[in-house]
Formats: C-alpha cells, sequence, structure tokens
C-alpha cells in the first residue's frame, strides 16, 4: 500500500535522483519537479529502470511564483515536500549573487508559501555544513552556532534555514527537517544514475575522476600546509546512496509524529575526516589508475577540517552511513565511465 505522495523538487539532480529511488523502494509516490537546469530529463527513465516505478513529472521553474503555484496546487494531495532544487555552484555564486539568492531563495519561499495554502505538513530541506563556517572545534554538532557562510550559495542554504525556522515557529502544525551534509560523492551501484557534470567541476570527485579519465589533464590540491596528517584539508566525505536513506529517516520521523520541536536539524556525514591525499591515493589504489597532480596553494574560503557528529542522527532518526570510502569512489568512477556513452 502506498505510503502517500511526496513532491521531490530537484527531483533528477543528483542526490534528489538518489532520494526519489529510496523513496519509492519504501513505498512512496514520488513526484518530481525540476526545471532541467542543471539536470536532464532522462534521468526519470533510469529512476525507472532502478526503483521498477516511473515518478510523476512536472516540467516548472518554483522560482517563478506562478508556475510553483500551478505545480503545487495540481499535486496538493502531497503530505510532504523535499527541497533539492538550488543552484550549487560555490564560484559562480560568487561572481552571481543576485541570480543565487533569487533562484535558491525564491524557489524555497514559493515552496513554503504552497505548502501553507494546500496544507503540505512536511518539508525536508537540503541544507549544507558550509553553514558552520570555520568551527573551533571537531566534530562539528548541531548546536554549534551557525556563521555568515563565505559564499552566495553558502549565505543562502544559511538564510533559507533561518526562514524555515521562522516559518514553523509562526505556523506550528507544519514540521520541518533540515538536513546539513558534509560532502556527498558516490553513485549508484547500478551506474545508471549519478553527478552530471555541469563545466569544470568545482568539487574534488568529479575532479579526481575526470583527471583520470583523461577529460581534465592536471588536478591542482589547493595547498598542503594545513595542520593536519599530509597538509591536506579534512573532510568527511559520505556516499549520496547513504545520505539518500538518510532522508527517507527524515521523512519518517516527521510523518511519526516523534518530533519535540516542529523545525530541527541533523548534521549528515560518516564522523570521519578524510584528506584531499587519503582521497587522491583511495582512487588509485581501488580503480588502479594515476591522477597526475600538482599542488597548488590554497583555495581562498577553504577551510582546514570539518566533520561531523553523526551522534543526533543515529539516536534521533536511526540513520547511519554504512557505505567505506573505498565504494564511494569506486561508485563515482563507474559512473564517470559509463555516462559519457549515454
Ligand atoms: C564545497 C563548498 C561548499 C559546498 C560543498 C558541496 C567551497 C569553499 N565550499 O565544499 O560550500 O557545500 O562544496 O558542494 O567551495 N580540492 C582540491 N582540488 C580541487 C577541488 C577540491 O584540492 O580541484 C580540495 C579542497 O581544497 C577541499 C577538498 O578538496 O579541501 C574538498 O573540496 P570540495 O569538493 O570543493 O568541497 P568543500 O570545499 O568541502
Amino acid at each position: 500500500m502506498s505510503r502517500g505522495k511526496v513532491i521531490i523538487t530537484g527531483g533528477c539532480g543528483y542526490i534528489g535522483s538518489h532520494t526519489s529511488v529510496e523513496l519509492i523502494k519504501n513505498k512512496f509516490d514520488v513526484v518530481i519537479f525540476d526545471d532541467l537546469s542543471n539536470s536532464k530529463e532522462f534521468i526519470m527513465d533510469r529512476i525507472y529502470q532502478i526503483a521498477g516505478v516511473k515518478p510523476a513529472f512536472e516540467k516548472v521553474d518554483l522560482s517563478n511564483p506562478i508556475e510553483a503555484d500551478r505545480a503545487y496546487y495540481k499535486h496538493s494531495d502531497a503530505h510532504s515536500i523535499i527541497n533539492f532544487a538550488a543552484f550549487k555552484a560555490v564560484g559562480e555564486s560568487v561572481e552571481k549573487p543576485i541570480l543565487y539568492y533569487k533562484n535558491n531563495l525564491y524557489t524555497l519561499i514559493n515552496s513554503i508559501e504552497a505548502q501553507k495554502k494546500y496544507g503540505i505538513k512536511n518539508f525536508i530541506f537540503s541544507s549544507s555544513a558550509t553553514v558552520y563556517g570555520n568551527p573551533n572545534r571537531l566534530p562539528i554538532t548541531e548546536s554549534f552556532q551557525t556563521k555568515r557562510a563565505f559564499s552566495p550559495y553558502g549565505n543562502s542554504k544559511k538564510i533559507a534555514e533561518e526562514i524555515l525556522e521562522d516559518f514553523s515557529k509562526a505556523y506550528p502544525e507544519f514540521k520541518t527537517i533540515s538536513l546539513r551534509y558534509f560532502n556527498p560523492i558516490g553513485a549508484h551501484e547500478s551506474g545508471l544514475i549519478g553527478e552530471l557534470p555541469n563545466g569544470i567541476p568545482n568539487n574534488l570527485l568529479p575532479y579526481v575522476t575526470q583527471c583520470a579519465a583523461g577529460v581534465l589533464k592536471e588536478l591542482q590540491v589547493f595547498g598542503n600546509d594545513y595542520n593536519t596528517k599530509d597538509g591536506t584539508p579534512i573532510r568527511d566525505y559520505v556516499h549520496v546512496v547513504d545520505l539518500a536513506k538518510a532522508h527517507v529517516k527524515a521523512l519518517e520521523r516527521l510523518l511519526s509524529g516523534n518530533m519535540k520541536e516542529n523545525y530541527d536539524v541533523y548534521n549528515l556525514g560518516t564522523g570521519k575526516g578524510v584528506t584531499v591525499m587519503d582521497i587522491i591515493n583511495t582512487f588509485e589504489k581501488v580503480t588502479k589508475e594515476k591522477i597526475n597532480y600538482r599542488i597548488t596553494k590554497r583555495r581562498a574560503g577553504d577551510v582546514q577540517a570539518l566533520f561531523a557528529s553523526a551522534e543526533k542522527a543515529k539516536n534521533n532518526l536511526g540513520w547511519e552511513a554504512t557505505l567505506s570510502l573505498e565504494n564511494m569512489i569506486e561508485t563515482s568512477w563507474n559512473w564517470e565511465k559509463t555516462f559519457r556513452d549515454m
């Protein structure tokens, strides 16, 4: 029996597509809203191939209030919204701040407005560890003060969280969870969905796989003078399939009626810190491919070390990351080798 309808905004994207698969497997009816500005419609077929059900699809620009209202009205029988729809290129957001604030915040505001208008009770927001800025201590727990982010992209996540908190205070009948992702990598084990690159990647893993595939010539390692075991920065890399499963757990939490507060936040990470050199060395070991890399100067805005305390998600959601770094790298590489033939 169906567990009801869930709207996934940005459901053709990287984390949205993996989450759609997990929700379908868990018997939810999935409707995807996507403007396809940074994703492809064939992902719908891929979701079908993996999960056995093709979600309903609305091509909609949610930053446009009229379009957004039309789509939400059509699916106003949904009980929940999971909001992935956002621009995410950090560098581009520095060059085009208005574009980023407009797209990421209008989309959010139009979605919660529809939530209120149509009585869609539950909301999950795709946030980021970037809201912690450069933390004073590690591991990072959810009680840490959030800080103004370095980039408009990051700041749009922080502002969005604040909007959602205010919304839940004003309208207690609506429940919201923000999920703060650490560094999502990896792809589905089927090789059918993964992160689709848009131009030259900013993030480490897509850059590494494209270097190994010969698409890019050389990886720059941004600094080896940090105070870490090998001088390169530490991050908490987490498998996208583990992340997707966390959304199912968060949704079940919202639906359970067991939430003490009607707004809550969770870190999603493994709790383990991994350096850039660990990534390169593990990649070479797992794939037997060489990475052509060069140490360069630090990248502006990078912090030395970030890793999560994943205890709250474990205790309250019953979620824990289970997939290994080797698996994350293997599936990323598998995806890199196959998607170009599509
Ligand atoms: C970045 C964003 C963050 C966003 C997250 C997920 C910045 C400053 N932060 O986080 O806001 O939420 O992506 O999209 O951009 N590295 C290299 N060479 C490269 C690329 C990366 O050495 O070509 C290093 C970086 O210095 C960093 C690590 O790899 O230490 C991870 O980088 P990246 O994948 O860009 O993630 P974050 O910087 O953690």
